[in-house]
Formats: structure tokens, sequence, C-alpha cells
């Protein structure tokens, strides 16, 4: 121990000295605090000092008695506080100082989904900018932004490249193009805190609304390929047109067999004689069309049909 301490004096050490050397301790080392919380803090100084003590803006303090030193704030609320403890000593290094590493949150006061320049309905295929904005957040480098579709996340976004201590507000910009199975998503995007081992367990969390997205989109055919349907076999066969689509499908049916105008999904093909039957579907973004085929069975085997009833 002594010899250690003697090749220390060899050195001569000019100016103030911090980290290892330096003979002062700060404990805890890393405090994270609510703004507007309490906080408290000692230093501790393993060799006799002349003057042991806190520089800071709010709560200066310090002692030419103890090895200890307490910083002591009733409520923080001062963003750009930054507390060192220096020690100024009997022998060399006869200054030192040691940064305290407080971290100020703030959740923040709300988070918010939009899309941008838009409302939903949107058209499938087309690109749109989802924003998710989080207002007045500290500090910002903390901050995960995540994006979530229904339960799953899509993405995140880190915003550890800024320094700011104070407040602000930042973006994040999802680019969706959506598809039909977008049509009834629900998106939203949370905000969290990784304020670190010293911080609040679980994280500070804020979540958005949902966003409802509705996606407008043609008609389509579950089975576009042509039917052929034979109307003695059953008498409860049907024509089905139905077709999915946003907003939903009209429909009209086109044949020379059809005396009147049809305009419903499905049609009874009993009331139906036989013929080629085309349907379409049509909404604002496109139309579909389908076609059946309606044939009689053959006569030897509906006379067959008959005398077995
Ligand atoms: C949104 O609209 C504003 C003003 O109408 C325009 O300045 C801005 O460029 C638009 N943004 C996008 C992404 O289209
Ligand atoms: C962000 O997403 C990537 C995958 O895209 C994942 O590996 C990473 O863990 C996520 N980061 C956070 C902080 O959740």
């Amino acid at each position: 121990m002594k010899n250690n301490i003697l090749c220390f004096l060899g050195l001569s050490i000019i100016g103030i000295v911090s980290g290892d050397s330096c003979s002062l301790e700060i404990s805890p080392s890393r405090v994270v605090v609510k703004f507007g919380d309490p906080v408290s803090v000692s230093c501790v100084a393993s060799r006799p000092v002349r003057v042991l003590g806190w520089e800071s803006v709010i709560a200066a303090t310090h002692t030419q008695r103890d090895l200890s030193v307490q910083w002591q704030v009733d409520s923080l609320t001062d963003w750009i506080e930054e507390p060192i403890c220096y020690g100024v000593f009997f022998t060399a290094p006869r200054q030192c100082e040691e940064k305290l590493n407080l971290v100020l949150y703030k959740k923040p006061d709300s988070v918010s989904i939009s899309l941008v320049n838009h409302s939903s309905p949107v058209v499938v295929g087309r690109e749109y900018q989802l924003q998710c904005e989080v207002h007045n957040v500290a500090p910002v480098q903390y901050l995960v932004l995540r994006w979530y579709r229904g339960q799953t996340e899509v993405y995140n976004h880190s915003f550890s490249e800024l320094s700011p201590a104070t407040p602000v507000q930042v973006s994040s910009i999802l680019l969706i193009v959506p598809n039909r199975a977008d049509d009834g998503a629900q998106y939203s995007c949370e905000a969290e805190l990784k304020l670190g081992a010293e911080g609040p367990q679980p994280s500070p969390t804020v979540q958005s609304e949902v966003l409802n997205l509705a996606v407008q989109y043609p008609p389509d055919f579950r089975s576009p390929e042509e039917e052929i349907v034979d109307i003695s076999e059953d008498s409860g066969m049907v024509l089905d047109c139905t077709a999915e689509g946003n907003p939903p499908p009209v429909y009209i049916w086109t044949s020379s067999n059809l005396q009147e105008k049809a305009d419903q999904p499905v049609l009874t093909a009993a009331s139906l004689g036989p013929g080629v039957y085309t349907c379409t579907a049509s909404n604002i973004l496109g139309k579909k069309s389908k076609q059946f085929v309606i044939k009689h069975k053959s006569k030897g085997e509906s006379n067959k049909d008959a005398m077995e009833m």
C-alpha cells in the first residue's frame, strides 16, 4: 500500500484528476430521477480532505470536516443540472472531481398516430405515410418508439443520436403500401423510455390510440372460373356471383335469356332457362365478370329421377 502511494506522488499530476486515481466515490454512481421527484446522492472521500463538496446550480454544498457530503434536492426540476463532487486534499493529487451520472426523465404527455395528409379509407397498392408523434419527452436519447400492426411489432425507431436533456417532440414515419389484408388492420405506436437498470421497472411506456385502417380494393371473386350448373339435378342450385370488394360491389347480370334486370349477387338456377349468364361485380375501383352456364340433364336421367320419387 505504502509503495503504491509513493509511486503515485512521484507522477506529480497537474490539474484536476478524475477517475480511478481520484479518491472520491459517488453513491449511487448513476441516478435516474423522474421530473419533480426527490433525489439524494452521497460523495465519499477515501483520504483526508481540506474541502469536500458538490458543485451544483441548485443545491451546492460543502464540508470541511467530514469525509462524506450529500447532494440532496426535494423536487428536481432543473433540466441542465450536472452535479459534480469535488475534493481538495492535503496531499497530491490536491484536487479531484467526479461527475454524477444523472438522468432526469419525463414520460411523454401523449403519443399520437395519424395518416399523413390523409384519412382512412385508403386505396390498395398506393403508398401512404403513418406518423407517430411523441410529445414532450426527455431525455430523447433513451426513447424507443415501436410500431405495431395488431399485436405484432413491425418497426422500431431509436433516437440515441439526439442529445437534448430538455423535453422535446419527436416523430417517426412508417411507410405502408396497403394490400387487401390491411383492410381493418389496427396500427398503433408505443413510446418507451429505456432508462437502464437504475431506472423504473418496467420502463415508462405510453401507447398511442389505435388507428383502424380501412382499405378500398376492387371486386375479386373467390373462384373466378366459369361455372357449369345442371339445374334438373337439384332445384336448390344457385348462381353465386358474390365478390369481395371495398366499397361492397354492386352486381349486374346479363344474358339473352333474362327478361328482367337482375342486380342481386345470387340467382336461383331453377328459375332460369339454359344458357350463358354473365355477372359483373363493380365498385369505384374496378369491375370483374364471371360466367355461368346452365345446362339441362338428358331426358333419360330425368325420367329415372321421377320414377324413384
Ligand atoms: C402534406 O400537406 C402539406 C400541406 O398541404 C404539404 O406541405 C406536405 O408536403 C404534405 N406532405 C406529404 C407527405 O404529402
Ligand atoms: C428493433 O427491431 C429489431 C428488428 O428489426 C430488433 O432486432 C431490435 O431488438 C429492436 N429493438 C428494440 C429496442 O426493440
